[in-house]
C-alpha cells in the first residue's frame, strides 16, 4: 500500500488535493498533516471537520514552541523583508520539517503541498522535503489548477468545502504575523476595508507604556513578569494590537520575481523589533551597528527564502551571538497613534556616557572640548583640496568622448 502525506489546512486547495493524489498520482492512501504554529482555533476546527468529512487520516503537530523560539531569534537579527517581519516565511521550514517527520513515521513514499506555482511557499516547503528521498508532489502547480476549476471539481465530487474563514481573501496566520492577500486586494490601488484586520484595532487617542526586558538579545519579560516565548508573543499581539500597532500594506517582491500586494498585521513582532533595535542603539558601537545591518539583511533574506538552515545563516548567527552578549537591559515602549515607540532604554552595557556627551560639562577625565579642534581641521580636508582644484580649472574646456570614439570595433 502506497501512502502520501499532505500538508493539510482544510482549505479549498488542500481539500481537492486529497482525491487528486489518489486519482492522478496513484497513491492508495492519503494522510493529512496540520502543523500548529499558532493559527486561531477555528482553523483547526475547520481542518478537523474537513478531514473527517473526507475520511482523511489526520495528524496535528504542535510546533508552536519551536516556532516561537525561531521568531525570537529573528528579533536578534532585527529581521524584516521589505518591512514585513517574515511570519509566513519563518513558519514554513518549521511546518515542512514537522510534516516530513510524520511522513517518515507513517511509511509514506510521497509528500505533497497545495501551493500554487506562483508563490514562495512551494520553494520553502520543497527546500526541506527535497533533502529526503520522498516523492515531492505539488498537484495545484503540476496540474495547472485554478481556483475556479477547484471549486467546480469540489462541487462535482461533493467535497466538504465552505467559503473558508476569510471570504475570498487568502489568509495565512501564525504567532508572528497575519497575512491577507488576493481577490480585490490584488489591485495595488484598492484601499483595503478595515474588516481585513483581525488583530489590530484602528488606533485611538489612548496610550500605554510597557517595559520590555532583554537578556542577550532575547526578550524575556514585560513589566517585570517573565514569559515563555509563545506566551510573550501572544500577550504582545493582544496588547499592541489593541493600540493598532503593526499594520503593513506593501508591494512585496517574491522569490520568482513577481510582485504581490500584501497586507500584514504583526503587533507583537513590531513591538519586540522596535524595542530590540532601541537597545542595540544604546549598547553597540557605531561600527558594530553599521556592520550588523548587513548581517541582519542577509539573515532576513535567507529567512525569506526559507533557507534558515544554510551554513551562511550559522555564520551570520556567530556574529549575532557575539554582539548580543551585551544586548541586556530594558526598553520602555509607548503605544501611541498606532506606533510602538521606544521612549526609554537602560543597560549596564551602555556604550554611552551622559557626562562625556553632555552640553553641560566642559572637561571630563582626559577629554576637553578643545581637543576636537584638530579633528575639525582635518575633517573634510581631502574634499576641500579636490573642490579647490575643480574651481581653479573651471574655465578650461574639458573634452568628453560622447560617441564611442576610442572604440576600435
Ligand atoms: N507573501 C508572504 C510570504 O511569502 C506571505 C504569503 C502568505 N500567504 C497567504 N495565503 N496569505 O512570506
Amino acid at each position: 500500500m502506497t501512502r502520501v502525506a499532505l500538508a493539510f489546512s482544510g482549505g479549498l486547495d488542500t481539500t481537492v488535493c486529497v482525491p487528486l493524489l489518489e486519482e492522478e498520482y496513484g497513491y492508495d492512501d492519503v494522510i493529512g498533516v496540520t502543523v500548529d504554529v499558532g493559527q486561531p482555533a477555528e482553523e483547526f476546527d475547520e481542518a478537523e471537520a474537513t478531514a473527517e468529512a473526507l475520511g482523511l487520516e489526520h495528524y496535528v503537530v504542535d510546533a508552536r514552541e519551536e516556532f516561537a523560539r525561531l521568531c525570537l531569534e529573528s528579533v536578534r537579527a532585527n529581521a524584516t523583508y521589505q518591512g514585513y517581519p517574515l511570519g509566513t516565511a519563518l513558519a514554513r521550514p518549521v511546518i515542512a520539517k514537522a510534516i516530513l517527520e510524520v511522513a517518515e513515521e507513517q511509511d509514506c513514499t510521497g509528500i505533497a503541498h497545495g501551493c500554487t506555482g506562483k508563490g514562495n511557499d512551494q520553494l520553502r516547503f520543497e527546500a526541506v522535503w527535497r533533502d529526503s528521498d520522498l516523492e515531492v508532489i505539488a498537484p495545484v502547480r503540476e496540474l495547472g489548477l485554478t481556483r475556479e476549476w477547484e471549486k467546480e471539481y469540489a462541487a462535482e465530487k461533493d467535497l466538504p468545502v465552505e467559503g473558508g474563514s476569510g471570504g475570498d481573501w487568502s489568509i495565512d496566520t501564525n504567532l508572528w504575523s497575519r497575512s491577507v492577500e488576493g481577490d480585490d486586494l490584488e489591485d495595488p490601488n484598492y484601499v483595503p476595508p478595515t474588516d481585513i484586520y483581525a488583530w489590530t484595532q484602528d488606533p485611538s487617542d489612548e496610550t500605554e507604556e510597557i517595559e520590555i526586558t532583554f537578556e542577550n538579545g532575547y526578550p524575556v519579560a514585560v513589566d517585570g513578569t517573565e514569559y515563555e516565548p509563545v506566551e510573550l508573543i501572544e500577550y504582545l499581539n493582544e496588547l499592541a494590537g489593541s493600540y493598532g500597532v503593526g499594520r503593513t500594506d506593501m508591494m512585496e517582491d517574491r522569490m520568482l520575481g513577481l510582485k504581490v500586494r500584501e497586507n500584514y498585521e504583526h503587533p507583537g513582532a513590531t513591538t519586540l523589533l522596535n524595542a530590540h533595535e532601541a537597545l542595540e542603539g544604546l549598547v553597540l558601537t557605531q561600527e558594530e551597528r553599521q556592520f550588523k545591518q548587513q548581517i541582519d539583511q542577509q539573515w532576513s533574506q535567507k529567512a525569506y527564502e526559507g533557507l534558515i538552515d544554510a551554513p551562511l545563516v550559522s555564520a551570520l548567527e556567530a556574529f549575532i551571538d557575539e554582539t548580543q552578549k551585551r544586548v541586556t537591559g530594558t526598553v520602555t515602549i509607548r503605544f501611541e497613534g498606532g506606533q510602538a515607540r521606544p521612549v526609554a532604554r537602560d543597560s549596564k552595557f551602555a556604550a554611552y556616557s551622559a557626562e562625556h556627551a553632555s552640553f553641560d560639562t566642559e572637561t571630563v577625565g582626559k577629554i576637553k572640548q578643545e581637543d576636537a579642534t584638530g579633528v575639525a581641521k582635518y575633517h573634510g580636508f581631502q574634499r576641500r583640496l579636490a573642490n579647490e582644484a575643480i574651481a581653479a580649472n573651471a574655465d578650461e574646456e574639458v573634452e568628453l568622448a560622447t560617441d564611442g570614439s576610442g572604440d576600435d570595433e
